[in-house]
């Protein structure tokens, strides 16, 4: 097919002949692009109608819609195909009878999308059109390749590059790009004749006016009418026609959609038999087709050589994610997109999250009002009585979605459900009560005699380390959390941890090259990070055995885990520190100094030393030498068993007996 698709180039002639005649049609409602979103690099073809829809309609706003087929294995479920258009996959899954909103759909299946329309004046022209927003994942994309591989033409690379200020050859990993996507509101016109709707069609190969007008039954003349067409004009795959609907569409049933050998674009066929033109439609179809194949290999060689002399625009779509090397955190979205991952987890996606409907959820969270924001952008709301987070994220957060649903743990905060809104994620999360452990030990949030308990502090290193155990040793595939600190440990009513914030957690695979997995995007809290990840971007469990020993250093002394150094003006981290609480000479004395002073003399001093030396292998310099979770969770669990044993008044006399080191 690839290969095909210089042949519009071949239909000029054909095409000319009805552009003279549209001259004469003064009523018209909306130019057909007509393949010039083909030729990004003709000045001539950067014009209104390549741009956009005019603004030429009743209202300056209004509802339409768009269509866009499935194409696996990004865009085929109705929430991806949510975020990439920047729809409602609430309303795409209901207006599409879907049956779960992450359950794939057939490729190729043609799914409708409702979007808000509106006039958006700039440059020189107001044109009608729905914002989506894309960030380029791969190396080569171009403005041609989004418009019209990744959004299937329902944008165009003029438009694209006339709203965007980035300049198509600076196009690089990570970019965030406006998407204009073509739609339209009707004129006066279209309104009085009764229509209600416009919905962007996507031409694919082997269709005809007659079919679209048959498969959203609505008269042909009126479809011609709406794109300015006549009977004797072409229509071309990968662009958009604006079907005129009276009333809302429904799911469109297609039969599977399998690309033709040959393209079989609208014949021109004779008015006067076009009510019995059908068979002889296909047999000129035939005849003309095989004729075209001849000139077609011609055009062909001519159009690429124009081409590669342009720019590179039809440089091949972006490669299948099999091809692309998961080096980054972008890449995430190769292993475990929606759609690899809705084949085994599915099911209990389904049964255990719920999707929410933006309006529930605004009423539940009082409209993110400022009385109901917890910190930054979550905000607590309450269904049907019980109190949840919700927390808000811009774009695409399928892989935090995806793992959190198929964990079920105790000291991992619950995802109950999510919603999809205008590029924005809203997942819905079990409520903490006691807020974080940093809101305990750092702020004055609580100002209060209270301090959390010697108990409840290994209580809380504890049930840390299990959830990592569980993350590291009990899923498939295993997960680094990777972004671990007291201001993501959450607390429950009855000061249990539950581990937050996923959104840079990622897969690990003991590969059996024995390669370590590397990232050339280093993020995450000074202080937490360990040095190998700093330094080379390894990621390997270890990340998190190392963030753990700073979280449990925390919770001994009460500070932070970088402070920034009153003398040199430098940061000191806490990590660094214990070392130097720990060797030497002094160190009962050095330890005591080193515990948080509000615990104090409430805490049994030879249990501070193992989690200290604990913590102190945690924070280890080579990874080698940090222990793996299970060994820290089983250290945890014997120093969680003797400090439930302990009874505080007996402390004396023994902290008195510890001896300067063991
Ligand atoms: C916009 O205006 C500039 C100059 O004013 C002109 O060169 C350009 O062709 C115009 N673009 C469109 C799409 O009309
Ligand atoms: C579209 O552009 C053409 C020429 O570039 C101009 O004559 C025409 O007035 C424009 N139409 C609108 C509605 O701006
Ligand atoms: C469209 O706009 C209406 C009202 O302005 C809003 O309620 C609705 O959520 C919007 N839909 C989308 C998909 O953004
Ligand atoms: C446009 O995209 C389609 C499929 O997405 C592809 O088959 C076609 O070759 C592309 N057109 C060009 C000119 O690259
Ligand atoms: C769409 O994006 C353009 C920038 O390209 C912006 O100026 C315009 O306000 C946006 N429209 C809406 C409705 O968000």
């Amino acid at each position: 097919m690839g290969r095909l698709k210089p042949w519009p180039k071949f239909y000029l002639p054909f095409m000319l002949l009805p552009f003279l005649l549209l001259i004469g049609f003064a009523q018209a409602q909306q130019s057909y692009v007509d393949n010039q979103q083909l030729a990004c690099e003709d000045p001539t073809k950067d014009n209104n109608i390549t741009r956009g829809y005019l603004c030429n309609g009743e209202q300056r706003s209004c509802q339409s819609y768009i269509t866009f087929r499935s194409e696996p294995p990004f865009y085929n479920t109705a929430v991806s195909i949510a975020y990439l258009l920047g729809a409602e996959a609430m309303q795409i899954s209901s207006l599409n009878k879907l049956s779960a909103d992450v359950s794939p759909i057939t490729a190729k299946s043609m799914v409708v999308v409702p979007v808000n329309c509106s006039c958006f004046s700039g440059g020189n022209g107001s044109y009608y059109q729905h914002n989506a927003s894309y960030t380029i994942k791969f190396d080569g994309e171009t403005y041609f390749s989004i418009s019209n591989d990744t959004y299937q033409g329902l944008t165009t690379c003029q438009a694209m590059e006339a709203q965007n200020p980035i300049n198509f050859r600076e196009l690089k990993v990570g970019n965030e790009l406006t998407v204009p996507l073509r739609c339209a509101c009707p004129t006066v016109r279209q309104t009085q004749g009764g229509v209600k709707y416009l919905l962007s069609y996507l031409v694919t190969w082997g269709d005809s006016i007659s079919a679209i007008a048959e498969t959203f039954g609505v008269d042909e003349k009126s479809l011609l009418d709406a794109n300015e067409l006549t009977e004797q004009d072409l229509i071309f795959p990968f662009t958009p026609l604006l079907v005129p609907l009276s009333k809302e569409p429904t799911k469109i049933e297609l039969p599977q959609a399998s690309p033709p050998s040959v393209p079989s674009p609208q014949i021109p066929t004779d008015p006067v038999e076009e009510s019995k033109s059908s068979k002889k439609w296909v047999f000129i179809g035939v005849g003309i087709g095989a004729g075209f194949l001849l000139l077609l290999g011609l055009a062909g060689f001519l159009f690429c050589f124009c081409r590669r002399q342009a720019r590179p625009i039809a440089s091949p779509p972006p490669k299948p994610p099999s091809q692309v090397k998961p080096s980054s955190d972008s890449a995430n979205y190769t292993g475990n997109s929606w759609s690899s991952i809705s084949s085994q987890g599915v099911r209990y996606a389904i049964e255990s999250l719920t999707l929410y409907r933006f309006e529930d959820l605004g009423a539940a969270a009082g409209n993110f009002s400022e009385s109901n924001r917890i910190k930054g952008s979550v905000y607590q709301g309450s269904f049907q009585g019980d109190a949840a987070a919700v927390k808000v994220i811009k774009g695409d957060v399928s892989s935090e979605i995806n793992l959190l649903k198929k964990i079920n743990h105790t000291n991992i905060i619950r995802l109950s459900g999510f919603c999809v809104h205008e590029g924005n994620t809203y997942l819905v999360y079990e409520f903490a009560d006691k807020g974080s452990v940093s809101d305990w030990l750092h702020s004055n949030k609580f100002q209060t005699s209270f301090t959390l308990s010697w108990k409840q502090r290994v209580q809380i290193a504890y049930d840390i380390a299990d959830a990592l155990n569980y993350l590291h040793n009990y899923i498939n595939p295993p997960y680094v959390h990777k972004n671990l600190k007291t201001s993501n440990i959450l607390l429950d009513v009855n000061f249990r941890a539950k581990i937050a914030n996923f959104g840079l957690a990622r897969t690990f695979e003991d590969n059996d090259e024995g390669g370590l997995q590397l990232t050339r995007h280093v993020v995450g809290t000074q202080g937490y990070m360990a040095p190998e990840y700093i330094e080379n971007g390894v990621i390997t469990p270890k990340l998190d055995v190392f963030a753990l020993g700073v979280i449990i250093l925390e919770l001994l002394s009460g500070r932070q885990a970088a402070n920034a150094e009153k003398n040199s003006g430098g940061e000191e981290l806490l990590a660094a520190s214990i070392e130097g609480v720990l060797e030497g000479d002094n160190v009962r004395e050095k330890l005591k100094n080193f515990i948080d002073p509000s615990l104090r003399p409430e805490y049994p001093l030879d249990l501070a030393f193992s989690m200290a030396q604990l913590a102190k292998n945690c924070v280890a310099h080579d990874l080698n030498a940090r222990p793996s979770m299970s060994e820290v969770l089983v250290t945890l669990s014997k120093i969680l068993s003797s400090s439930l044993d302990w009874d505080p008044s007996d402390e004396f006399q023994r902290s008195t007996s510890l001896g300067s080191a063991r």
